[in-house]
C-alpha cells in the first residue's frame, strides 16, 4: 500500500489500537482521533503517529482530525449510554458527520466499523442505530465500505476476560441453554484486514463482516475456557427473561456490568452472513480462538 496518512477516529481503543499497531507497521502515517488521544504504550515516540484531540460530536474537531488525510476508520464506540452520548449522536449522527465532511474534504476511502446483526427491526436502540448508522454513512459517501464485526478477542479484551471472570463463580449462569452462535475474530486479523481494504484499489463492494473461523455456541466457548483454565464449573441455564430483568436493574446503575442491548444481541445467532465480503475476499486465514488461547487469556 502506498504511503498515506490515515485518521483513525477511536484509535485508543480496542480495536483502534491493532489497526494503529498494524498501520505504523506497514509504514503508513497515523493520527490518532479520539477525546482523549494517547500514544499507544508500545510505539511511544514514534514519528509515524500525530495524536488529535477531537470529539465525532463535534464537527470543527472532525475537519481538523481529517484535514489532509487520504483515509479515515470510523472504530468510535457506545455501548452505554451517557448524558450527551446517545446511540443516535454517536453511531447515526456522528459517523454521518464523519462520512459526509470526509466526503468534502475530497477523502474517497472511510472504512465505517458496525457489528454483525445491525438491524432496523430490533427491539434494540443500540442495534437500530447500528443500522441507522450505516445507510446514512454510504448516503453520505457512497465509496465507503461497512464492516461488520463479530465479538472481538485478544489479549486484553473485554470479552475473554469477562468470560474468565464468571468461570471463578461456584456456577456459571447461560444465556437461555447459550445455544446462541458466536464467531469470534481475533482483533490483529480484523486489523490486517481493514488495512488490506484500505490499500486496496476502490472495491464495488460495500459490506464486509468478519468472523473467525469457527462458530461456537456461547455454552462451548465456556467449556473451552474452562478446560484452558483448569476449572470445572457447572453451565446453569438461565431464562432470557430473567436476563432482561436483570439488566433492567442493572441499568439503574453508573457503569452497568449488563445491558439489555448485550440480552437482545445474544439471543440472536451472531455470524457471518451470506452475501457479503469475508476474509477470503481479502486472502486472510483467521486465527482460531482455541489456538490462540495461550497467547490471550494466561493459564493460573
Ligand atoms: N469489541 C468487540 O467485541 C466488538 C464487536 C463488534 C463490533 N465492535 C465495534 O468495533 C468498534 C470499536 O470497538 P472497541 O471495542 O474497540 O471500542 P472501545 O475499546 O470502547 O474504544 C472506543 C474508542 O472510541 C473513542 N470514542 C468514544 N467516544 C468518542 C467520541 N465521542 N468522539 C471520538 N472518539 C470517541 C474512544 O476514545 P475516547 O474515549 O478517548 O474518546 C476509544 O478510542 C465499534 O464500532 C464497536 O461497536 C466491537
Amino acid at each position: 500500500m502506498p504511503a498515506q496518512l490515515i485518521t483513525v477516529f477511536g484509535g485508543t481503543g480496542f480495536l483502534g489500537r491493532a489497526i494503529v499497531r498494524e498501520l505504523v507497521d506497514a509504514g503508513q502515517r497515523v493520527r490518532i482521533a479520539a477525546r482523549h488521544p494517547a500514544m499507544p504504550l508500545h510505539i511511544e515516540g514514534s514519528e509515524s503517529i500525530e495524536l488529535v484531540r477531537a470529539d465525532i460530536r463535534d464537527s470543527h474537531s472532525v475537519k481538523a482530525a481529517i484535514a489532509g488525510a487520504d483515509s479515515v476508520v470510523n472504530a468510535v464506540s457506545l455501548y452505554v449510554e451517557q448524558p450527551g452520548a446517545s446511540f443516535e449522536t454517536i453511531h447515526v449522527e456522528g459517523a454521518t458527520r464523519l462520512a459526509s465532511l470526509a466526503r468534502q474534504a475530497g477523502i474517497e476511502r472511510l472504512v465505517h466499523i458496525s457489528g454483525i446483526g445491525a438491524r432496523t427491526d430490533s427491539r434494540s436502540s443500540y442495534i437500530r442505530a447500528r443500522a441507522k448508522g450505516e445507510s446514512a454513512v454510504l448516503e453520505a459517501l457512497p465509496g465507503a465500505i461497512l464492516v461488520r464485526l463479530s465479538v472481538l478477542f485478544g489479549p486484553d479484551d473485554a470479552f475473554l476476560t469477562t468470560l474468565a471472570g464468571l468461570t471463578r463463580l461456584p456456577a456459571i449462569p447461560l444465556f437461555g441453554r447459550g445455544e446462541t452462535r458466536l464467531q469470534p475474530v481475533h482483533v490483529v486479523d480484523v486489523a490486517r484486514a481493514l488495512i488490506r481494504l484500505l490499500g486496496e484499489p476502490l472495491t464495488r463492494r460495500r459490506l464486509f463482516e468478519f468472523g473467525g473461523p469457527d462458530v461456537m455456541r456461547y455454552r462451548d466457548i465456556l467449556t473451552l475456557l474452562l478446560a484452558h483454565l483448569h476449572r470445572e464449573r457447572p453451565l446453569i441455564p438461565v431464562p432470557f427473561i430473567i436476563w432482561r430483568a436483570l439488566a433492567g436493574a442493572a441499568a439503574l446503575l453508573k457503569n452497568p456490568p449488563l445491558t439489555s442491548d448485550q440480552v437482545i444481541l445474544m439471543q440472536r445467532d451472531n455470524v457471518v452472513g451470506a452475501g457479503v465480503g469475508t476474509f477470503a475476499d481479502l486472502g486472510i486465514s483467521p486465527r482460531s480462538l482455541r489456538d490462540s488461547l495461550p497467547t490471550c487469556l494466561p493459564q493460573p
